[in-house]
């Protein structure tokens, strides 16, 4: 009898967690930065050059994608952001697509959601909307060694 209830209790809490998952992603959507694919070298080849061979790393920086729209295609590399200073105006829905060329970074920018992991190789995507003027700090917040605590840049909304 008393298995029984704990079954039961499973049940409930499990039934809890998956409509509470499914309330945050549909009624709140709350949308976890995404892992949107990995450059992988070729036999012989650096992951600095396939990075900077693939598209759109190629050619980190702001492009605007339709109206009030933008990718901003940043790489993390030991001790900075490329590009390191960016510029978007008010309203901007960013896409932020990034990767890292050499070791594990981040990209933080307080103020804001955008939170996403620069690691090498792997393409991370999250979206934001930049509704409020300002100079926001980026901020590596993943530790890439001796001079992790100066991998900052500046992102300027206005
Ligand atoms: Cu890059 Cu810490």
């Amino acid at each position: 009898k008393l298995e029984k209830g704990y079954i039961w209790l499973s049940v409930i809490v499990l039934v809890a967690f998956i409509a509470a998952i499914t309330y945050s992603s549909v009624v709140l959507a709350i949308v976890v930065p995404g892992n949107d694919g990995q450059i992988v070298p070729k036999p012989g080849e650096t992951l600095f050059a396939a990075v900077t061979r693939t598209k759109p790393f190629d050619q980190p920086g702001v492009r605007q994608t339709g109206p009030g729209t933008y990718d901003v295609v940043i790489l993390g590399q030991a001790w900075m952001f490329n590009p390191g200073a960016i510029e978007l105006p008010v309203g901007a829905e960013v896409t932020f697509l990034g990767t890292s060329i050499d070791i594990d970074h981040g990209l933080y920018i307080p103020g804001t959601t955008v939170n996403i992991m620069l690691l090498p190789g792997q393409i991370a995507k999250q979206k934001y909307r930049f509704t409020r003027p300002g100079e926001y700090r980026m901020i590596c917040h993943e530790y890439c060694g001796m001079l992790h605590h100066q991998m900052t840049g500046t992102l300027t909304v206005k």
